[in-house]
């Protein structure tokens, strides 16, 4: 079977073709992040209009790199309906259910959080349940049981600001611009991680998380001491939030009894983070997934593995399905 997935959440308008497997013949991502970044975040409206100019091009040249441009049409078209931005999932979902319409063809709406869980089972085949996955984003930070793909449990989530929300957050007060998270990543190499001791918020002994605190102790920090070093700011707040990810995700593994870790979503990119999975996943002996770093990041062929595993067990969403702002994990259960 053939999906057409299309992604187009936030500010990444994208599009990809992926077979049984989870198999990805072909992935175009196409970002207006360039138009955003002197606002200092994503512009809806102006995210909308990018869009909009993107989504045809996308789409054809995924179609083309699959080795579908000459009028040969998918199985099924998937798009994400949420969670994201109304106006950006609009164009998406648009376009997928128009495509589907007009090739006869069903049409499938994924959330877009469950297909960064499958990420990394389009590089890895020998993924297997029951399996832990941290996903790490820019709104979302969750600790996820996937007991079978398309049953999962929310063993916990931030109770205030995503870890990705943190990084863009801090890299604003250090002057970088908008996403932070990558130049906080740069930056932290040059850093020493042990300079400043921001706190390590473990709230409760359960897998919730919460990020809050550690970005009000850097801005506390930051006011204190004018002459501050940048890299050793991003490598001891950088530090902060991965030892507290690394130490639930784990926990979590060990609590389940699962047979592995997966990472996923944005702040999976993260090199500290990366790095201290390795060495914590041999140290404990678990089995690691780490994706590449461009399916960690928004990418249609994430979409297109979720819609494989939800079209096998729950079939078409019919073309009556909204773009849903604020969907829920377990809403597309
Ligand atoms: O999953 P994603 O691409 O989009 C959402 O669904 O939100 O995640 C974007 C988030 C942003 O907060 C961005 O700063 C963060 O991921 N991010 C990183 C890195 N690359 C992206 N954070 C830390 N280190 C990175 N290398
Ligand atoms: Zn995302």
């Amino acid at each position: 079977m053939k999906i057409l997935a299309i992604e187009s959440s936030c500010d990444e308008t994208a599009a990809a073709v992926v077979t049984d497997g989870p198999t990805v013949l072909s992935s175009v991502v196409s970002s207006s992040i360039d138009l955003h970044t002197r606002f200092g975040g994503v512009v809806p409206e102006v995210a909308s209009r990018a869009h909009v100019e993107a989504i045809n091009p996308v789409i054809t040249q995924a179609l083309a790199q699959a080795g579908m441009g000459n009028g040969d049409k998918p199985d099924v078209v998937a798009a994400t309906i949420g969670p994201g931005l109304i106006g950006a999932l609009l164009v998406g979902v648009s376009a997928a259910k128009g495509l589907a319409l007009g090739w006869g063809v069903p049409f499938i709406g994924i959330n877009h959080m469950e297909g960064h869980l499958y990420a990394s089972w389009l590089e890895r085949t020998d993924i297997e349940t029951p399996l832990i996955t941290l996903l790490v984003s820019g709104n979302h930070s969750m600790i996820v049981l996937i007991k079978s793909p398309g049953d999962y449990e929310i063993l916990g989530e931030t109770i205030d600001d995503a870890a990705g929300e943190a990084f863009d957050k801090v890299a604003r007060a250090l002057g970088f611009p908008y996403p932070g998270g990558p130049h906080i990543d740069k930056a932290a190499e040059a850093g020493d991680p042990q300079v400043i001791s921001f706190p390590r918020a473990m709230p409760g002994d359960n897998f919730d998380f919460s990020f809050s605190g550690v970005k009000t102790s850097v801005m506390n920090y930051l006011r204190k001491n004018p002459d501050f070093e940048v890299a050793d700011v991003a490598a001891s707040f950088q530090a902060a939030v991965v030892d507290v990810l690394i130490t639930k995700a784990f926990r979590a593994v060990e609590q389940t009894g699962a047979r592995g870790l997966a990472l996923g979503g944005g702040v999976a990119a993260n090199s500290a983070l990366r790095a201290a999975a390795e060495v914590e996943a041999a140290r404990q002996g678990v089995e690691l997934f780490l994706p590449s770093r461009s399916m960690c990041t928004d990418n249609a062929a994430m979409i297109g593995a979720a819609a494989l595993f939800r079209f096998a067990t729950d079939g078409p969403s019919g073309l009556e399905v909204p773009a849903v702002p604020r969907l829920r994990l377990a809403a597309a259960q």
